[in-house]
Parts: structure tokens; sequence; C-alpha cells
């Protein structure tokens, strides 16, 4: 017995348990927890042919979030469509590294989102920094749609504005947060990658050019423009991009404060500020 790959498949019968269970109460317009309070429950004709087409399409290797539409983030729930990025539980690792930098959650902050997708990035900041403001922008239309509906849906409307710009392109600071998780895939791996991401995420939200950094050098010399003295700029990050992505960082004039990892070790999140690192909020 190899016990790597038997943990291997127990974690995957556990994530296939879960799928089958959000699509079943996805079927019978019930809560997800109906499957389990109600084991006896009999399918009719119906139930049974709408569960079968949403099990047809997860076969298919369209992930559960994208067939229900919706993605829970830092215990938010985002409406999410072919146009936004379905988010990832790494990106929470930005959330947590700027709010590790804030000495004063209540004090009016102002927040740049750059590519903000369906606006979690944005909005899970917003709805812990309560007198916080901020802007999203997306080169996409069809995504600043979406944020603007989790906005509202989330109570965050009146504190969130979002504007169709390429990056930070016309834009004034000064900004105490920025935050992004620009593109950073090398368009080449795009179809090596899994076909949940790489036939339903919008390409635009992946394809960084032939080395996978062209976001960052598009976004970081006007951002870094942008950026209060003492401010905190957190950047999302590809596995093994970090020495790159710093020295873009180290040369727009920023000075990094620190790498963060995700919950699987991997160093997803540059911080960094504009000046002396001691004026930043917290070290
Ligand atoms: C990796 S997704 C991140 C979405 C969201 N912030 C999240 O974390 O789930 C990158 C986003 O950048 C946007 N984007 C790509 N090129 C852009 C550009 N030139 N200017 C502004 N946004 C851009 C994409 O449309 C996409 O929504």
């Amino acid at each position: 017995m190899n016990p790597a790959r038997t943990q291997k498949s127990a974690g995957f019968a556990a994530v296939a348990r879960r799928d089958a269970r959000l699509l079943l109460a996805a079927a019978l317009d019930a809560g997800p927890e109906l499957p389990i309070a109600h084991p006896e429950r009999v399918l009719n004709g119906s139930e049974r042919a709408r569960i079968e087409r949403l099990i047809a399409r997860r076969a298919a290797r369209e992930p559960v979030s994208r067939i229900l539409g919706r993605r829970g983030f830092w215990s938010l729930d985002f409406k999410i469509t072919p146009d936004t990025l379905d988010p990832r539980p790494d990106s929470e690792t930005l959330i947590e590294a700027v709010l590790g930098r804030i000495d004063e959650p209540a004090a009016p902050l102002h927040i740049l989102d750059l590519g903000t997708g369906c606006g979690c990035l944005l909005l899970a900041l917003l709805s812990e920094l309560p007198a916080a403001r901020g802007l999203g922008v997306d080169i996409s239309e069809a995504a600043l749609g979406v944020a603007r509906e989790n906005a509202d849906s989330l109570g965050l409307g009146a504190r969130a504005r979002f504007e169709r710009r390429d990056w930070a392109a016309g834009l004034s600071g000064p900004w105490q947060v920025i935050i992004s998780n620009p593109p950073y895939i090398r368009e080449w791996e795009i179809e090596e990658l899994a076909p949940e991401v790489a036939h339903h995420d919008p390409e635009m939200a992946l394809n960084a050019g032939l080395d996978g950094l062209d976001a960052y050098r598009a976004l970081l010399p006007r951002a870094g423009r942008l950026l209060d003295r003492g401010g905190i700029l957190a950047l999302e990050m590809g596995k093994g991009q970090q020495d790159a992505v710093e020295a873009l960082l180290v040369a727009t004039g920023l000075t990094p404060l620190g790498r963060v990892r995700d919950l699987g070790g991997i160093e997803r999140c540059l911080v960094a500020t504009l000046g002396n690192p001691w004026d930043s909020a917290k070290k």
C-alpha cells in the first residue's frame, strides 16, 4: 500500500462527496445540508433529470462553483460568471497580509484593487475595514458589472466604486492600500492547466505573456507612484515568481516588506511600501 496515494484518493473522495452534495442541493433548490439532513428523500423524475444534467457538466470538468455561479471567499458569498476569475482560497493570503499590517482598522483608508474581477479582494477588505472606501478597476466591463452586483448584495455598494481602466491608467493618488492579483500564467502553459481552469477561467484573467510577468511590468510603474508614503502594496504572484516580481517592485522605487506564504506553503504574496519601511503601519 502506498500511504501517500491512499491519502490522495481519500482527499479526492472527500471532494467528490462535497461536490455531489452541493450539486444535489442545487438540483433540489435547497440548502447544502438537505442531503445530510434527509438521506431518505426520494427524487422524482424531473429532479433526477436535473441532477443528471449537473453531474454531466461536472464530469466534463466544469467546476462546481461555475455550475452554481457562486463562490465563497473570506466567508462572503460572491456571484461569478464566465467573465470573472473563480476566486481562489490562496488569494485570501493577500487579505491576511494587508489586514496584518493595518494598525487602525477604523481609519478612513482608500483602497485600490487592480484587476478586480468579481470584486472579491476589495470587498473582503471593505468588509473588515468599516470606514474604508475602495475603487476596483478591470479591463473587462462584464466583470465590473458582476463586481458591482456583489458589492450591492454584500451591503458594501456605498463604499465601493468600479471603473473600467487599463490597470492604473489615468488615476491619481495617494492610496493607502493597493492590492492586485493580476494574470501571471505563462501564455504557453495555459493549455497545460487543469480543464477546470484552462477552459473556464477567462483567458484575460490568466494570460501574462511569455514569461508570466507582463501584467506586473504594466501595472507596477504607475501603481508605485500612486501609493501613499507608508502605504501598503500587496501583490499576488505565481509559484517561483517571487524574485522576479520583487526585482520589478524595487525598480519602481518601492521597498519590499516581506513575502507571505499560502496554506500550501508557497510564497504567494509580496508586500511592499513606499519610502522607509519604518513608515509603514506595521512591520
Ligand atoms: C487573476 S484575475 C483576478 C481577479 C480577482 N481580483 C480575484 O482575485 O479573483 C486578473 C484580473 O485582471 C483583469 N485584467 C487583465 N488585464 C487587465 C488590464 N490591462 N487592466 C485592468 N485589468 C486587467 C482581468 O480581467 C481579471 O479580472
